[in-house]
């Protein structure tokens, strides 16, 4: 590796402590033990997604990651999880380095639980405004995830949140994540002023991902433009959009809502309710898709860079090839 990409990696791979910084964004269902560990492996960072996971599954998939890897790993945690407070106890306990806060603004008293355990908390800003808030409230890094990325995402583009918050924020790590499928993409994005960079879709086709085999041949055929976000059926009804291949399961959503909406309008569910009805509804059709199989009905969810993915690899073959291009432009 050059010296000017090593001292442009330097930041971010301290504070993770790992050879590249490159997280694994999390991804419900397929960032358990095989991938998060493979990633860590190959010198990245992998983040188990507990999504809906109960703390006693989690502890175990931890367990298990760690009979895998002796390198750093995180877990990324729901804010909305029901048993959040359960969850945090249980990374605590398993000496967890760093966590993830998705899903919503973190509260105060989980940024200071983790914290004063040691534990380095990781949040989402999509923002600029936000980003400050979040350094206030004690936050240690922060991913800017634009709206490029596979699953639920926010209104911005990957690359005017990087304009919006990279000069402006100096005081925690940036990592940026959304539309990252090249290396070259790392390094750009290290010059602007990036400690690293967050990857979910590119991961997907790695051999150690333990997605479907149907789910994994839906990525190699896809281009970019396939990968497209949900339809919001009721402006009183403001969902999250999440982008996916254009599918069957895409109007299975939009019945969902109907379904969601008639019960929210016949005061059978508060909105707090049918939001996590909606989330359940998510949840529900990705492993119907990247477990089960069923790519017509659940969801494939994908971020714009599918297009870029043309083989099933190896973990360690595609950090190789990422950091070979990151370093392209210093090598000639
Ligand atoms: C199949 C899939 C599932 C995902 N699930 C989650 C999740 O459970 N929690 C989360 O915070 N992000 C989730 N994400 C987002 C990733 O963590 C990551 O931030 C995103 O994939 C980065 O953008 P990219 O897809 O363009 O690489 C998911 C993404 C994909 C593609």
């Amino acid at each position: 590796m050059s010296e000017r990409l090593q001292h442009l990696s330097k930041r971010g791979s301290e504070f993770l402590g790992v050879e590249h910084p490159i997280m694994g964004g999390a991804m419900s269902w397929l960032s358990e033990a095989s991938l998060v560990s493979a990633i860590s492996n190959a010198g990245g960072f992998g983040v188990i997604a507990c999504g809906s996971l109960n703390p006693n599954e989690l502890e175990k998939e931890i367990e298990k990651t760690k009979k895998l890897t002796d390198y750093p790993f995180g877990v990324n945690l729901i804010t909305m999880h029901p048993q959040l407070s359960d969850l945090i106890d249980c990374c605590i306990e398993k000496n967890i380095s760093h966590v993830v806060l998705a899903g919503s603004i973190p509260s105060a008293s989980s940024i200071s639980k983790l914290k004063k355990a040691g534990v380095k908390v990781i949040g989402f800003a999509p923002a600029l405004s936000l980003a400050k808030r979040l350094i206030k409230s004690g936050l240690d890094a922060l991913v800017i995830e634009g709206l490029e990325a596979g699953g639920h995402v926010g209104p911005v583009s990957t690359n005017v949140l990087a304009q919006e918050i990279l000069p402006n924020i100096n005081k925690v790590p940036v990592f940026v994540a959304g539309g990252i499928g090249r290396g070259e993409a790392m390094s750009f994005y290290l010059e602007m002023g990036a400690s690293g960079v967050q990857m979910g879709t590119r991961f997907v086709c790695a051999n150690e991902c333990i997605a479907h085999e149907n789910f994994k041949k839906a990525f190699l055929r896809a281009n970019s433009r396939d990968a497209v976000l949900s339809i919001q059926l009721d402006d009183r009804f403001p969902v999250i959009p999440v982008r996916s291949l254009k599918n069957k399961g895409t109007k299975l959503f939009l019945n969902k809502q109907k379904e969601v909406i008639e019960e929210f309008d016949n005061g059978k569910k508060t909105m707090p309710e049918a939001q996590l009805d909606i989330e359940h509804f998510w949840a529900g059709a990705l492993k119907k898709a990247a477990i089960d199989g069923d790519i017509d009905n659940g969801s494939v969810m994908a971020g714009q860079s599918i297009g870029l993915i043309k083989r099933e690899q190896s973990l360690s073959e595609i950090i190789n090839e990422f950091i070979i291009q990151a370093d392209l432009r210093y090598n000639n």
